[in-house]
């Protein structure tokens, strides 16, 4: 649905959006994901023809955004960062506004705006001047907004950027009830919000793509060396956790076991390997030595944890004696 190749935006010396290429299908929810300044919204601002690329192409619902820029439009909702609302207008008549600016009219514009102030709950505001709402109201009005002439895609800048914890579980709620009939590309920087509502994840650093990827995947990359944690008990005293690293560490592809700490008779160990392991065999030799395995699980590593180590920035080199005047090298 959303076809992006090697995308590029150069401000002056600044390149923001370096070659990025990445490909969206219709129906998914694809969290867009980079630190402050990677280049999240220069891209959005492409993708939906508010700015030209320097070079590459974008193309939605197959069509290319700089050929046909106004049917592009009809397919996309956007929300900026800034919603686009108008304080003094109550909301009702602003939704019509834009529906009307979307090529609405009549009957059917009037059917779309009770749909999307049902839709965005927003219904109860519908009298109220915008200037007067909560900023998660005004939030839920920007959304309304961007779905008014029900578009195929959506894409959305920090949806839930200033909102309190409240708004921001509204918000989500509402952004994967949209998902299925359009296909949402959302930015953000809250990761737990991305691990419960994407499916997918690009994560792009200083202009770069550096992952694209499911949720799933990325933390298992990540992990590099695959590991899971067992608990394990003894029915006979206190387990001696030297003599469990010992016995793990000969099962076939285990290259380290890490005590983790012990709760209510159960001890927990990480065992790590580079390549792999029988899980099989770590239950054996568990039990094979006479302990209890209580449990024996995947270690789980956190989006947060995943998205440091791809972002982590090089060292950058010093700046050079002209640079630091601000002379061009
Ligand atoms: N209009 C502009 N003129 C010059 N540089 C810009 C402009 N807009 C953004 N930039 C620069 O482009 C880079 C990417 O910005 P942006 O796309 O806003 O990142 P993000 O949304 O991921 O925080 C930043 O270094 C920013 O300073
Ligand atoms: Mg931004």
């Amino acid at each position: 649905m959303i076809i992006v190749e090697e995308l590029t935006k150069r401000y002056a010396r600044n390149t923001a959006v370096d070659h990025i290429s990445f490909r969206v299908e219709k129906g998914q929810i694809v969290g867009f994901l980079g630190p402050n300044g990677a280049g999240k919204t220069t891209t959005m601002r492409m993708l939906t023809c508010f700015m030209p690329p320097t070079s590459g192409s974008a193309s939605i619902a197959g069509l290319d955004v700089l050929e046909h820029p106004m049917k592009v439009k009809k397919h996309i909702g956007y929300l900026p960062e800034t919603p686009p609302l108008y304080p003094e207008m109550a909301t009702g008549e602003y939704l019509q506004f834009v529906g009307r600016l979307k090529g609405l009219s009549g009957g059917e514009l009037k059917k779309r705006v009770d749909y999307v102030c049902e839709r965005c709950s927003v219904a109860d505001v519908r009298h109220k001047l915008i200037g007067k709402l909560s900023k998660g109201y005004r939030q839920r009005v920007g959304l309304a907004q961007a779905i008014i002439h029900n578009p195929d895609v959506l894409i959305l800048d920090e949806p839930t950027a200033g909102l309190d914890p409240k708004q921001i579980n509204e918000t989500r709620d509402l952004i994967k009830s949209l998902a299925g009939d359009h296909t949402i590309l959302l930015s953000t920087h809250i990761l737990p919000e991305v691990e419960q509502t994407c499916q997918q994840v690009i994560i792009i650093n200083k202009g770069k793509l550096v992952a694209t990827d499911s949720v799933q995947n990325l933390q298992n990359r990540a992990r590099g060396a695959v590991s899971v944690l067992v608990e394990v008990a003894s029915r006979s005293g206190p387990l001696d956790f030297s003599m469990v690293q010992k016995q793990l560490e000969q099962v076939a592809g285990v290259s380290r076991v890490l005590y983790r700490g012990s709760n209510s008779g159960f001890s927990s160990f990480e065992v790590e390997s580079e390549k792999s392991f029988s899980r099989g065999d770590v239950a054996r030799s568990i039990v094979n030595a006479g302990w209890d395995l209580n449990e024996l699980r995947p270690a789980a590593i956190s989006l947060e944890e995943v998205f440091l180590q791809l972002t982590k920035s090089e060292e950058k080199p010093p700046l050079e004696a002209a640079e630091l005047a601000g002379v061009p090298a």
